[in-house]
């Protein structure tokens, strides 16, 4: 039985930075971040979204009424979860009014949280075939102003449905993963920004990249010629590119020449949305399956994925027939079309704009929020949401 992606889809808050001025108002060549880093835009998260929100509008989209019947598991994937107990999946499932009778849970490692997400739904798919696995990978990322970090900050979700006779993508089962206790990324829990060890981080992910890639061949037979595309978890859109160097010798010259070409592709949103965490590398796919028109069915595309402390995979899906007709590509051309730029000074105050950390109630406005779902408040410590289509 084949199982994978049935249905992707994709969220980012409306507003957003250009990369160009956030490096003029810090004193830094622009071209660093643009192309020392790779970024051209970031996405700003208005307060009035959160994890849950932006999962729920990235889910809205894909969802029928016939996953409302049948999903009966939802993996809330994320590293910038809104409550220590309470899982952003029971929210989600609410918002998008998915029957009653399913799993809600949150998974968190870094920014591998999604992709775990991804394999147990696969498990759950084996035993139950007739079931659909809602995945949902978001976060809003987060260093601080004037951090090193800051240029690597971003806002998004990206929303999956796992099942049996995938329309999208079929999961193949080579995987190979690794753990390593490392202190590249954290985040205490009383913080709301994360530590991160730079220089360290970005080697441990190609450390992390070499080694399942080496293991990948091993199990699998495959090698790079075998891979028509490799996405990968998108800190920032030179990072993959970094690790596919360390490797691309490896293949004859016209391979080299098709990984690097659909490198580039499977970059664009990222470079425009900025770090995403668990989403980014589904938004590495999404990036290159609608931006690739004669992207074939039947092709295989390598991913790899990785989640700072750290935790890595890598696994490979195939194209499935007519894969993009079910493509939501308007609607996210849509997204990308009728975002706002705000300035640096309206980013800083966006950026430190906070709900009250003393239990005070607040009402927010939600008017200046164009997304279906938004956070309107906080009344007696709970998070209120609205669906405004509702
Ligand atoms: N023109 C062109 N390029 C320039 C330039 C200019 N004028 N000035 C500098 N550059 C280049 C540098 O040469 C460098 O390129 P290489 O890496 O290819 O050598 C690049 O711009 C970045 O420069 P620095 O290394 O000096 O940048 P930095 O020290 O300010 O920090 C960073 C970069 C470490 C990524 C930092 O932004 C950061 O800590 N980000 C958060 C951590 C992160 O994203 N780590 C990635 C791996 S961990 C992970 O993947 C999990 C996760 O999601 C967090």
């Amino acid at each position: 039985m084949k199982i994978g992606i049935d249905k992707i889809g994709f969220y980012a808050p409306h507003i957003y930075v250009d990369m160009e001025k956030l490096a003029e108002a810090r004193n830094i060549e622009p071209a660093k971040f643009t192309i020392g880093i790779g970024q051209s835009q970031m996405a700003v998260a208005p307060i009035t979204q959160d994890s849950v929100t932006l999962a729920a509008n990235a889910a809205l989209e894909i969802i029928d009424d016939e996953d409302r019947e049948k999903i009966d598991f939802v993996i809330f994937g994320s590293e910038s979860g809104i409550d220590h107990s309470k899982s952003g999946a029971v929210y989600v499932h609410q918002l998008l009014g998915l029957q009653p009778q399913a799993r809600a849970v949150e998974v968190k490692q870094a920014c591998y949280g999604a992709t775990a997400g991804i394999q147990m739904a696969k498990g759950h798919i084996a035993l139950n075939p007739e079931s659909k696995v809602l995945v949902l990978g978001s976060d809003i990322a987060r260093y601080g102003l004037n951090t090193a970090g800051e240029s690597t900050q971003g806002a998004g979700a990206v929303a999956m449905i796992i099942s049996a006779n995938p329309r999208i993508m079929e999961l193949e089962n080579h995987n190979v993963y690794l753990t390593n206790d490392i202190m590249d990324f954290w985040r205490p829990i009383y913080s709301d920004k994360a530590f991160v060890d730079g220089k360290f981080s970005n080697e441990q992910y190609i450390l992390f990249f070499n080694k399942v890639w080496e293991a990948f061949k091993s199990k699998s037979g495959l090698n790079l010629s075998d891979m028509e595309a490799i996405c990968y978890h998108l800190p920032y859109t030179k990072m993959g590119l970094k690790a596919l160097r360390t490797v691309i010798d490896e293949a004859p010259e016209e391979v080299r020449e098709r990984l690097l070409e659909n490198y580039q592709i499977s970059t664009q949103y990222n470079r425009n949305v900025g770090n995403i965490y668990t989403g980014s590398l589904y938004l590495s796919l999404l990036s290159l399956l609608e931006n690739k028109e004669d992207l074939k069915e039947g092709v295989r595309i390598g991913m790899f994925s990785y989640g700072s402390g750290a935790v890595g995979e890598f696994f490979t899906g195939v194209l499935q027939p007519n894969y993009r007709e079910h493509l939501h590509i308007e609607s996210h051309q849509r997204i990308f079309d009728t975002r706002k730029e705000v300035t640096i000074e309206e980013y800083e105050a966006i950026f430190e704009e906070t709900l009250p950390r003393d239990g005070a109630d607040i009402e927010l406005n939600i008017e200046q929020d164009p997304a279906s779902i938004v956070l309107s408040g906080t009344v007696d410590n709970k998070r209120q949401y609205v669906n405004k289509n509702s």
